[in-house]
């Protein structure tokens, strides 16, 4: 595992860009596994600026993101296309029939996830993956508990990630109780996995994460296990870690 420290959440958000960006230009058709949530926004934000800039083309890449919502369309602005649709996806040239997101409103849940299931394998897997880390531990919305050998499966959403995710609600009871996700078993087959972390608030779950045993009760431990894994932190979130990197 190679561990990037930055300095602060703009300095976060350029070094996970510049690792993205050197994804694209080294393999301009890859396939990049995205994510939602707060801490990937900058690195969204500067890889829009450099495709405006003319050093970057999304023409040939195709995008999987980790998760969506269940029951809630494309339409509504708490799904996480419309997120990816206004932070990336309208904002380079990338084309839209390649950007890949479990279908909320699909409503047999079997069938959403085995037709995502096959879209990633159709693509012949995920190149380079993006995660950011929950506050218990999570990875898209892989909760704790989870097994490790799931592909992309519907998941009723803990306490904690609905009063997490509640922000970005009206209120608490508009927050979504299911999500489809992808499993551990998918996003361990990525390639590449790139982890985004930033704040205080996470340096107690990024210490046990990262140093902690492997175990389903941490799921984002499982990273340790992964033979390509590159974490780009901020120092606050790496507090805890400072005498083992
Ligand atoms: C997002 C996702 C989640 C978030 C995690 C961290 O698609 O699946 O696992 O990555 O909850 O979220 P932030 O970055 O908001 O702290």
């Amino acid at each position: 595992m190679r561990i990037y420290r930055a300095k602060d959440y703009s300095d976060l958000s350029r070094k996970a860009a510049n690792i993205i960006s050197a994804q694209v230009i080294m393999k301009p058709n890859c396939v990049l596994g995205l994510a939602t949530g707060s801490t990937p926004v900058g690195a969204y934000r500067q890889l829009v600026e450099w495709y405006r800039k003319g050093d970057l083309d999304f023409s040939e890449v195709t995008t999987v993101n980790l998760d969506e919502y269940r029951g809630i369309s494309r339409e509504n602005k708490q799904s996480y296309y419309y997120f990816m649709n206004e932070n990336l996806f309208s904002q380079v040239n990338i084309h839209k029939t390649r950007t890949f997101l479990p279908d909320g409103m699909e409503e047999d849940a079997r069938k959403a996830c085995a037709d995502y299931n096959q879209i990633i394998h159709s693509l012949g897997g995920v190149d380079l993956q993006l995660l950011g880390l929950g506050h218990n531990g999570h990875i898209g919305f892989n909760e704790p508990g989870i097994a490790f050998e799931t592909e992309t499966h519907c998941v009723n959403l803990t306490e904690r990630t609905i009063k997490a995710n509640m922000r970005f609600f009206l209120s608490e009871k508009d927050v979504p109780r299911q999500a489809y996700t992808m499993g551990i078993k998918t996003i361990m087959s990525a390639r590449k996995i790139l982890m985004v972390v930033s704040g205080e608030d996470k340096a107690d779950i990024l210490e046990e994460a990262f140093f902690g045993p492997v175990t389903p009760s941490v799921p984002a431990s499982i990273l340790q296990l992964h033979g390509d894994v590159t974490l780009v932190a901020d120092e606050a979130s790496l507090r805890k870690c400072k005498d083992r990197i």
